[in-house]
């Protein structure tokens, strides 16, 4: 929302510079130095850039009135091979001094490291260097940029090393994002400095050692993205001084242990928590039947025991609770009734139940559903014909007994596992188009239509033959 918004602004920055007399001596100069540094640009990202033109015209450009560059965007396309650049980020950019923004994203082949001329340009605000890549260590003086950085967004290369301390000095920063790099140490504690922030993304990193308490200070914070690092020690208090603003709470795929804290129950604004593939022991605190307005809740993959909470979701998107410790017993009729689910994972949750007859408020929606390492009889056929949308259906492990001929499989799905069940009647050609396949140790029989699948995808069944099992009789 917020580049889309940029993205009018900056239109109307265009539109406003009009009547433009050519490209200040200074800002020409900088910008031809930093086309001659790139020796690749395939998808032409740079032909605009010519001497003697407009560069207010350029569209990878915005401009102040007087007509002194204010903002660079390069943006490449992460799906388009061709759209990147190669070569390094000429120093002389230095030149263009009302540079306020300096945005450039997934030029994916630039070399060298952080560029500390930057330093130096008194005006820059809004600093997006990301998946450029650049290399190497964060500098140890990055504090230098003070107190006028808001943004600083390095996501997407790859430094190693400490985050340096004076970090703490960027304290007008709102934005923090060094997501995606191989920093190491631990969480600086400089960051309760920079009471500003509204994003701090550090996720996908190494760093270790437990997360400090430090939130107390971050009070504007609303997305905290810690996923994904070697955190250990428990989640920290002090981010309960961040209800209500905060919505973004990740911290999945570290090592925390100890229970989840039951202040987390009072964050209001929280639209999306995850805690999976972690080592959280003891029960879901009861509060969480206050978080009302979750969108997202994924607490997979740690050792969490009963008694789940009742939820009081008005529209709960997305909930994983698979591999934990827990005995719902059923699929919660707070998840069934959502108007708005779209993908439900129960794997190993203890479900015992009849599916044949489970009739959840809507399946309009439902895209993904893992029902894995359960109890389940029954039959999902009524299932799978109302859900015209569904992309993976995982059901393995179960008790199902159901004639697969009669089951319906929609044009969307892609992953089908129903291995090791009760599920017997012949494999239907219509499995050909999915990605996956396994309904392997059921009791099917019959003659297996053509597919790429591997024997191990068929294998177990009372008589099925033909290619990739052996020959039919
Ligand atoms: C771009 O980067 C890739 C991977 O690092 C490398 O193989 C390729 O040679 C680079 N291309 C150019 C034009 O520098
Ligand atoms: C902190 O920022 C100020 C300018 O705001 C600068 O003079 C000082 O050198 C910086 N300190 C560090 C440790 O980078
Ligand atoms: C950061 O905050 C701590 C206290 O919270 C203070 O002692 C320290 O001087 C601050 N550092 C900077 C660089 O502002
Ligand atoms: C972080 O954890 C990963 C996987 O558990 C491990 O390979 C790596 O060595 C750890 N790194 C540090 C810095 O502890
Ligand atoms: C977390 O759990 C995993 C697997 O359950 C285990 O291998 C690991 O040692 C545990 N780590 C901690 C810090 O308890
Ligand atoms: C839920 O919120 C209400 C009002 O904020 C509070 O009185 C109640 O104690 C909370 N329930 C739990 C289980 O925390
Ligand atoms: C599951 O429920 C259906 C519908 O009520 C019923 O016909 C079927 O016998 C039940 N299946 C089993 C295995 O109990
Ligand atoms: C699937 O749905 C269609 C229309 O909604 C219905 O006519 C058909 O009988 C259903 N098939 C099964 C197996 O439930
Ligand atoms: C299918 O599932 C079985 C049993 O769960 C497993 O051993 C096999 O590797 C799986 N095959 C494929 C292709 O996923």
């Amino acid at each position: 929302m917020k580049t889309l918004i940029l993205f009018f602004s900056i239109l109307t920055l265009q539109l406003l510079r009009a009547t433009s007399d050519g490209c200040h001596p200074d800002d020409e100069k900088g910008l031809m130095s930093f086309k001659a540094g790139i020796t690749h640009d395939p998808s032409g990202m740079l032909s605009l850039w010519k001497p003697g033109t407009d560069c207010c015209q350029w569209r990878t450009t915005t401009c102040l009135a007087s007509g002194r560059v204010n903002s660079i965007w390069l943006t490449g396309s992460p799906d388009q091979p061709n759209s990147y650049l190669a070569g390094t980020i000429s120093p002389s950019l230095a030149k263009l001094e009302f540079l306020n923004g300096l945005y450039m994203m997934n030029l994916r082949n630039i070399t060298g490291g952080f560029p500390t001329w930057l330093y130096g340009m008194h005006n820059l605000m809004y600093l997006y260097l990301q998946n450029v890549p650049l290399t190497g260590r964060l500098p140890r003086d990055i504090g230098r940029f003070g107190g006028r950085l808001n943004a600083l967004n390095l996501a997407g290369n790859r430094f190693t090393g400490a985050i340096p301390s004076s970090i703490s000095n960027l304290t007008s920063l709102s934005e923090l994002n060094l997501a995606g790099n191989f920093l190491t140490g631990k969480f600086p504690l400089g960051i309760r400095n920079l009471t500003n922030l509204e994003t701090l993304d550090l996720q996908n990193n190494q760093l270790a050692r437990s997360i400090p308490e430090i939130f107390s200070s971050l009070t504007r914070l609303r997305y905290l993205r810690l996923s994904g690092n070697n955190f250990t020690g428990k989640i920290p208090n002090s981010i309960s001084s961040l209800s209500p603003n905060l919505e973004y709470l990740e911290l999945a795929r570290n090592s925390l242990t100890s229970q989840i804290p039951s202040f987390l129950g009072s964050f209001h604004s929280l639209d999306t928590m995850n805690l999976a593939w972690n080592n959280l022991t003891g029960p879901v605190p009861k509060s969480f039947k206050n978080l009302t307005k979750i969108f997202n809740l994924d607490l997979s993959h740690n050792s969490l025991v009963d008694p789940f909470p009742v939820m009081n979701v008005m529209g709960i998107e997305t909930l994983d609770l698979s591999y934990n410790k827990f005995h719902l017993g059923r699929i919660p009729d707070w998840a069934s009734s959502s108007p708005i689910l779209y993908s439900l994972k129960l794997a190993k949750c203890g479900i015992k139940m009849n599916l044949t007859n489970w009739r959840p408020q809507q399946t309009y929606f439902y895209d993904y559903l893992d029902l894995s390492e359960n109890e389940i009889w029954g039959s999902p056929v009524w299932l799978l014909n109302q859900t015209d949308y569904l992309v993976g259906f995982w059901a393995s492990g179960n008790k199902l007994s159901f004639d697969l001929r009669q089951m319906r499989i929609v044009g969307t799905m892609k992953d089908l596992d129903l291995s090791r069940n009760s599920i017997y009647g012949g494999v239907p050609s219509s499995v050909a188009g999915l990605r996956n396949l396994n309904v392997s140790w059921n009791h099917l029989c019959g003659r297996l239509p053509p597919t790429k699948f591997p024997a191990s995808s068929f294998e177990g069944n009372k008589c099925l033959c033909g290619s990739p099992l052996q020959p039919c009789k």
